[in-house]
This record gives structure tokens, sequence and C-alpha cells, in this order.
């Protein structure tokens, strides 16, 4: 509304700027304006609000200063795009305004000096940008950068629309172009600065934690918020947390911070580091905290394995009622990551031992109709076993493209899948057997 309302008020000669010039902006407008004594000035407020100018930087109400106007100590800046004339109020409204002796005589047009403080960002680029083509639309902020995901016919005004977010929204200080380039392992991409300080490294807050990493090095999507949200919901103080693909730790730090057992892995080096910092910052119990730099596989296949292990011979314990958790947050390729599980104590004797809960949060991206099914599949194809039985949930955690959603499944790691030493063991076909010890052997 703001944007289309305040479109009079913008020079049209900024239409096609490619290099940003504040000054072109300074322009002097004629705006009509009601002229009210300061007593009646709230009950006139109740009737005109929706007339009211609404721009950055300017008080729609305004000490009067004219001569001969003592009756009057007050002015009331309108909306030129809606009124222009006094007849232009609507007529119920002139009627209300008139029981307070508001009526045409009060109605006056005053000159004000307008410049680029009194626009917002949206506006501005409204103005510049070519017409009925799609605006800025979709940009994210992490921290104090703003990420931009520009169409092809705005990318020559690229370093305009970057100097115009850094100079309208406070909290930015660095405006990047996302490229089309995502580091596949590491889920971080190649970014160009646009506008601003070449700084990238950024502090944000999310489920009562601080974060703290370099955006151009690492992965992190400020719209996962809600979903690690989630998950933490799901997670009891007592609970273990087994996070396969933990990032910077999103759901790792605030899982320690609330007293759940922690072991986090990341591939990257600058996840792990920063890993390791944004569990020191927020002051989780290092007693519950480990973090490891290896493979995801080298960690379902030593690091959760001997847990296991130690569990049902009593070196390790859970509380009552705890569970064990283990997050997969690598939509691409996670579920590929399942058929460690299979089999993957070979000891039968510890079978009857285990007594635990395990429950796996695994996201992958289902393409096509129904994403649910499809969802289903895919866990299903990797662990070899028709599990559906053992699904305790399906989730739609967000569309990425068109039929493209990305899914969450989670479903008890039984001790079937987990101790299965043969073909008879799990329904379908058995997967290969031999990954884990492979790679535990060539490590
Ligand atoms: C989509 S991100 C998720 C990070 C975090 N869980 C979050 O929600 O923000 C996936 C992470 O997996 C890591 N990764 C990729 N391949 C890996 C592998 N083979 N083993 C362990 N981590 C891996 C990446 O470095 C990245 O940090
Ligand atoms: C940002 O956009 C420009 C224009 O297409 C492109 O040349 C540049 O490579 C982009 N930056 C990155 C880091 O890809
Ligand atoms: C991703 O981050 C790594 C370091 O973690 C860096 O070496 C690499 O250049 C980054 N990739 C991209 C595409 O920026
Ligand atoms: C940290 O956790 C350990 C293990 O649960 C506990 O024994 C210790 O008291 C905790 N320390 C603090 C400061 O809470
Ligand atoms: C339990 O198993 C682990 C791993 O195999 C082993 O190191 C440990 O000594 C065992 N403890 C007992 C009490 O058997
Ligand atoms: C179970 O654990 C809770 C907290 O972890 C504790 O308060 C409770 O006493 C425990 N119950 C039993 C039967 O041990
Ligand atoms: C998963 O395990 C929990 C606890 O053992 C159980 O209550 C629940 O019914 C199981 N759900 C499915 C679908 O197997």
């Amino acid at each position: 509304m703001s944007s289309l309302s305040n479109s009079l008020l913008i020079p049209v000669e900024v239409r096609g700027m490619k290099c940003l010039d504040r000054k072109k902006f300074s322009r002097i407008v004629i705006l009509p304006i009601l002229k009210i004594p300061d007593e009646k000035l709230s009950k006139i407020t109740q009737i005109c609000k929706s007339y009211f100018l609404k721009l950055s930087n300017f008080m729609p109400v305004q000490i009067l200063q004219e001569k001969n106007s003592e009756n009057f100590n007050k002015c009331i800046y309108l909306n030129p795009d809606k009124v222009s004339k006094w007849l232009d109020i609507s007529e119920a409204d002139r009627t209300l305004l008139k029981q307070l002796n508001i009526a045409d005589d009060n109605f006056d047009k005053k000159e004000v000096q307008l410049n680029y403080d009194n626009f917002k960002h949206d506006e501005i680029f409204k103005a510049i940008l070519p017409e009925n083509e799609e605006v800025v639309s979709g940009f994210s902020q992490i921290g104090h950068i703003i990420h931009l995901n520009l169409r092809d016919h705005l990318l020559e005004y690229r370093s305009l629309i970057g100097e115009v977010l850094v100079d309208k929204i406070k909290t930015c200080r660095t405006a990047v172009n996302k490229s089309s380039f995502i580091d596949n392992t590491y889920r971080n991409f190649s970014m160009e600065v646009i506008a601003g300080e070449e700084d990238f490294l950024v502090t944000v807050k999310e489920n009562r934690c601080i974060f703290q990493f370099d955006f151009s090095k690492v992965y992190w999507n400020p719209r996962l918020c809600k979903e690690h949200e989630r998950i933490l919901e799901f997670l009891k103080p007592g609970d273990i947390l087994f996070d396969v693909f933990c990032g910077v730790g999103p759901f790792a730090v605030p899982a320690a911070k609330k007293k759940c057992r922690v072991f986090a892995n990341d591939l990257n080096p600058d996840s792990f580091k920063w890993l390791n910092h944004n569990a020191k910052q927020n002051k989780v119990n290092m007693s519950l905290f480990k973090s490891f730099n290896i493979d995801g596989t080298d960690f379902i296949c030593n690091t959760f394995r001997n847990f296991i292990i130690d569990y049902c011979n009593g070196t390790e314990k859970l509380e009552n009622g705890s569970k064990i958790c283990v997050t997969m947050n690598l939509p691409g390729m996670a579920v590929e990551f399942l058929k460690h599980f299979v089999g993957l104590i070979e000891d039968e004797k510890l079978k009857d031992k285990f007594d635990g809960r395990i429950v796996v949060y695994v996201y992958c991206f289902a393409l096509g109709d129904d994403p649910y099914s499809i969802a289903k599949k895919m866990v299903c194809d990797n662990i070899g076993a028709d599990v559906t039985s053992s699904i305790t949930d399906v989730f739609d955690v967000r569309n990425v493209a068109p039929k493209k959603e990305i899914m969450r499944v989670t479903f008890n790691l039984t001790k079937e899948i987990l101790f299965s030493s043969s073909k008879k063991e799990l329904s379908g076909e058995p997967p290969n057997k031999k990954h884990c010890k492979n790679i535990i052997f060539d490590n």
C-alpha cells in the first residue's frame, strides 16, 4: 500500500537510474493539509487516520507556522494519492468532521521539501526499476548480511539495489548476490559483495542461542529456524542427540543447553570450528557436548555404533524414559546414509541387551505429486526393507521449487534394523551389509 500511495512523490526522472544518486530524490511537492485546532487533534485523527501521509522520517501531524492562523495551530498532512480536494474525503467522514467544525475552509495545500530519507527501499525500487517486471523479491537477512537472488533483468541494477538496502535497513551492513554455484558438500555458496562492507562474519540469534560463523564458508538458512525449534521440542532433558550433519550447531547447541547429551558432527572444518565456538559462547555444559569433524559414515559406523555397544554392555546409560535421537539434515544425500544402520551391530548377543529407543529424523527432497509417499519410499528403499510400520511421522518442512519439497521422515530405528544379520530378518532386498565394516577398516 505504502509503495503505491507514495508513487506521486518520487520524481519520475529516477526511473532507470543505475548509479544511485540520492540527490535526485530531493523535490518540493505540494501536499494537501487539514488545518486544525490542537484540542481536536485526537478526535480528528480517529476519523482521518486512513488519509494521513505516511513517509519515513516525516511527521504527518505538525505545528502550523502561519500568520493569521491562531485558531488552527496544527496541520495534518494528507496522502495526495487519496485526497487532492476536500470532496475526496468520503461523505461519511466529512459529516463527522463537520460535527467538529472542520470543513472545506480547513482544507489547504502546503509546499514541503522531500528527499531520499523519506522513502522506504520498496518505494525506491518501485520508482527506479523497470515497470511491470518482477521487483526485488524474497531476499533474506543473515545477521548484517542481506542475501539477494537477483533475476537476470535486475543484474545491471545490482549495486544500486545493494546500496539502497544498506542505506535503508538499519541492521544491514553488507549486501551480497547469491550465485547459482553452491558447494555441494558443504552447502555454502560463493557470494559477491554488491554493496557495503566485505564482512561475512555474522552473529544471529535462533532458539534462544547466539550463533556466529563465516557465512561464506558454512551452511546457514534462516528459514529453518522453525524446523530447528520443532526438533528441539521433541528432545527432552536426558535424551541423547546424534547430529550427523550438524553445521554450526542449530540443533546441537540448543539441545545441549536443554540438558541433552550431544554428539555433533560436520565434515566441514569451518562448521566444526564455529560449532565449538557456539557451544562455548552459549555456555553449554561441555561434559554434555562432544564434537566431531568426520564423514557422516564414520560418525554412524564408529561414534554412534560404539555408543550403542557401550549401552548394551552397561558402560553407557539412559536415564529413565530418555531416548536416543539421530538428526540427519542433509536433504540431498542423508537417506543414502541410512544403509549404515542396517546390521550395524554384528554381535547377536547384544541384541537381547538393547532396550533403548532410537528415533531417527531424516530429511530428503521429494520431487513429485505425493511428497509423503515419495519420502517414505526413499527411506524404505535405502534401508532395503519395508519399514513403514516404524515410521511415526512424515512432515513437509518447506517447498523449495515447484513440486519439490523438503520432507522430514521420523522413524523408530528398531533392533530388527540395527541387529539384522540376515535377509530373513528384514523383508525385501537387504542392502550390502559390508558398508560399515569396509569403512571402519579403511580408515
Ligand atoms: C544442510 S546443512 C545442515 C546443517 C544444520 N544441521 C542446519 O540445520 O543448519 C548440511 C551439513 O552437512 C555437512 N556435510 C555434508 N556432507 C557431509 C558428510 N559426508 N559428513 C558429514 N557432514 C557433511 C555440510 O558441511 C553441512 O554443514
Ligand atoms: C553476481 O551477479 C553477477 C551478475 O550476473 C555475476 O556476474 C556474479 O558472478 C554474481 N556473483 C557471484 C558470486 O556469482
Ligand atoms: C565453501 O566453504 C569452504 C570452506 O568451508 C571454502 O573453501 C569454499 O571456497 C566455499 N565454497 C564456495 C562455493 O564458496
Ligand atoms: C554438567 O553435566 C554433568 C553431567 O550431567 C553434571 O554432572 C554436571 O553437574 C554439570 N555441570 C554443571 C555446571 O551443570
Ligand atoms: C563394552 O564395550 C566396549 C566397546 O566394545 C568396550 O570397550 C568395553 O570394555 C565394554 N565394557 C564392558 C563392561 O564390557
Ligand atoms: C526419572 O527421571 C526423572 C528426571 O530425569 C526423575 O525425576 C525421576 O525420579 C526418575 N524416575 C525414576 C523412577 O527413576
Ligand atoms: C516408536 O517407539 C515408541 C517407543 O518405543 C512407541 O511408543 C511407538 O509406538 C513406536 N512407533 C512406531 C510407529 O513404531
